[in-house]
């Protein structure tokens, strides 16, 4: 069952695996590859509801925050509306300007956050249009939202989410891009985009077959008490994720900045005891990335180079690599190896990965 470690150490390791199964299930019946778009039959929107909506804002807590984030760029992608994603527990208390022609997205892989909560009714007493993207089915969250998009992760045990927070991005992609075929966003692409997300199960186990290189990295590596992770634009959310995972399980201090920021204050904590976990996509930015780990290196910052790219050889100390997917869809896969880097550097320092110290797997108290 779900809930049978069987041949796994624990349940984080397992859920990492899990990835191209509920991957699978969150795709399920919902792509559409004639018409190169996506159908999420729990909202019962029309094309014309969909073209109401002038702006989106995600919210949720931690990982389903970043999620969001992932979502939102997705969104102005494809779709060109503007969104943004903003943590529920900063909404719920910070008396939002709500209007009517914003769908507004609760994220949660409980469904029972209270901080989630507590903006979903925010939001719906000020008269908002709120859907859930919710993994448990029958949960707070996802009964007070009554319409949204079940993400099918299956259940997750482990404090750290994995399995969840994939499928909220992949949720989103879909959302964004039937945000924008009712748009902008041309058949092509929307059949380019298709494929792309057909082909991440794929994508996910080729990332998990090189899960031992990722280990020997994360081994060299895991006597750093601190760690940068680096990112811009489609990077700074897996950043951002990348960060999360590595402090909840190994209580190593990451820290999660946006690339082109680095010179205006912390590049000052770069020495070689601090390495940086770099995101590097090989898109229209990569010039840009290549220089933001000239510049770490130059003031003698190890640097681990997460890519999709070919690097000058000798510019990173250590490449994981990455499959090549669609440009938009990077952010989604790179997610995976930062979870296997995380995973395998908290085994190495002997952390009890399922239940990290002072950590709740939901927070249904403020
Ligand atoms: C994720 O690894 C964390 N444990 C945490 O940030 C989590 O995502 C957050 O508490 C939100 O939980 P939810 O998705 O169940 O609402």
């Amino acid at each position: 069952s779900d809930y049978d470690l069987g041949s796994y150490a624990n349940f984080m390791h397992k859920e990492i695996a899990e990835q191209p199964e509920s991957v699978r299930r969150a795709l399920l019946g919902r792509l559409d590859d004639r018409f190169g778009t996506a159908r999420l039959g729990g909202l019962n929107f029309d094309p014309r509801d969909l073209r109401r909506i002038r702006r989106v804002k995600f919210f949720g807590c931690g990982s389903a925050y970043y999620a969001g984030q992932l979502g939102a760029n997705l969104v102005e992608e494809w779709a060109r509306l503007p969104a943004d994603a903003e943590p529920a527990s900063e909404l719920r208390y910070r008396n939002p300007v709500v209007e009517e022609d914003t769908l507004y997205v609760a994220i949660s892989q409980s469904g029972e956050t209270a901080d989630t909560l507590a903006a979903v009714q925010e939001l719906q007493r000020k008269g908002g249009k709120v859907i859930g993207a919710v993994n448990t089915v029958g949960s707070a969250i996802a009964r007070e939202c009554g319409s949204g998009v079940f993400l099918h992760a299956g259940p997750e045990v482990s404090v750290a989410s994995t399995k969840a927070y994939t499928n909220m991005t992949v949720v989103f992609a879909m959302l964004a891009l039937s945000l924008g075929r009712v748009r902008d966003l041309s058949v092509s692409d929307g059949s380019r985009i298709v494929a792309a997300l057909d082909s991440l199960p794929q994508l996910i186990s080729e990332v998990l077959d090189g899960e031992d290189a990722i280990s020997e990295v994360a081994k060299e590596h895991s006597g750093a008490e601190r760690m940068f992770f680096i990112g811009r634009v489609r990077g700074w959310p897996v950043a951002r994720e990348g960060a999360q995972k590595l402090k909840e399980i190994s209580y190593v201090h990451a820290e999660a900045y946006q690339a082109g920021e680095l010179k205006h204050g912390p590049l000052a904590l770069i020495d070689p005891a601090m390495p940086s976990v770099v995101i590097v996509p090989d898109d229209e930015l990569l010039s840009k990335n290549i220089s933001t780990i000239e510049q770490i290196k130059s003031r003698g910052g190890p640097v681990i180079a997460l890519t999709n790219a070919e690097l000058p050889d000798g510019l990173a100390d250590s490449v994981i690599r990455v499959p090549r997917s669609e440009p938009e869809v990077d952010p989604i896969l790179f997610t995976i190896p930062l979870q296997v880097f995380a995973y395998h550097l908290a085994h190495h320092l002997g952390r009890d990965i399922d239940k990290p110290r002072n950590l709740a797997k939901s927070v249904t108290v403020e």
